[in-house]
């Protein structure tokens, strides 16, 4: 586990996106797993642009996404697929056809689970897979439970979840109580995974995942078990593993 501390949210999103850069410039076909929420937004954000100076181009990229909400259309603008349009997609030319984000409606959720995850299978698994990190320590939306679910499944969001979630929809009860995660079957399959945190609410996730046990009570901590990952995360997110005396 390589772990880049850097100053704030800022710096945590170029370096994100710097890695998932080099990464293409790798691979230009690649699969990358992608990632919601506000702290993946920064390195989306430095993506666009580096993709409009004509520094990076998605053409051949492929992708397919953690997680999506249960019963939210692709065109709801809290979906994760909105999400994605609005700050990757619509920006960059990458081939909507090349883009994977799970089906929130649909009517069979065990049969499109199970081939998510034997697309995933089929394409050799995610070449770089970005991660944000509940407070929690969900990833995806694998939540704390009694075990690490291997396979895409539909989740019941936890509680916490649901209240760090509220910020985005009009009430709280506007909040889906569902959604499709991929396991981490498909997470720990990735040839690389790039954690990214910023803020304090973070920290204790952090340091869990990082120093902790290796515990579905904290889901990120299974990463302590891949063989090629990177944590970016700024000064805030970063100062509970300091207080730790971890050094970065
Ligand atoms: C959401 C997503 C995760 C995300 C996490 C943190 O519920 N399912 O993929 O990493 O929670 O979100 P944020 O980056 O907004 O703090």
């Amino acid at each position: 586990m390589r772990i880049y501390r850097e100053k704030d949210y800022e710096a945590m999103s170029r370096r994100a996106a710097q890695i998932i850069a080099a990464e293409i410039a790798h691979n230009p076909a690649c699969l990358l797993g992608l990632a919601t929420g506000s702290t993946p937004e920064g390195a989306y954000r430095y993506l666009v642009d580096w993709y409009k100076q004509g520094l990076l181009s998605f053409k051949d990229v492929r992708s397919v996404n953690l997680d999506e909400y249960v019963g939210l259309a692709p065109d709801h603008d809290q979906s994760y697929r909105y999400f994605m349009q609005s700050n990757l997609f619509d920006h960059v030319d990458i081939d909507p056809a090349n883009t994977r984000v799970p089906d929130g409606l649909t009517r069979d959720a065990k049969a499109f689970c199970d081939e998510y995850d034997a697309f995933i299978r089929a394409q050799g698994y995610v070449d770089l897979q970005l991660l944000g990190i509940g407070r929690n320590g969900h990833i995806g939306f694998n939540e704390p439970g009694g075990c690490f679910v291997k396979e895409t499944h539909v989740v019941d969001l936890a509680e916490s979840t649901i209240d760090a979630n509220a910020r985005f929809f009009a009430s709280r009860d506007d909040v889906p109580k569902q959604a499709i995660s991929m396991g981490m079957g498909a997470i720990m399959g990735a040839k690389k995974v790039l954690l990214c945190a910023s803020g304090e609410e973070k920290a204790d996730a952090i340091c869990g995942s990082v120093l902790g046990a290796i515990s579905p009570s904290c889901p990120a901590s299974i990463l302590q078990l891949h063989p090629d990952v990177i944590v970016v995360v700024d000064e805030a997110a970063f100062s509970k593993l300091a207080a730790a005396g971890f050094q970065a």
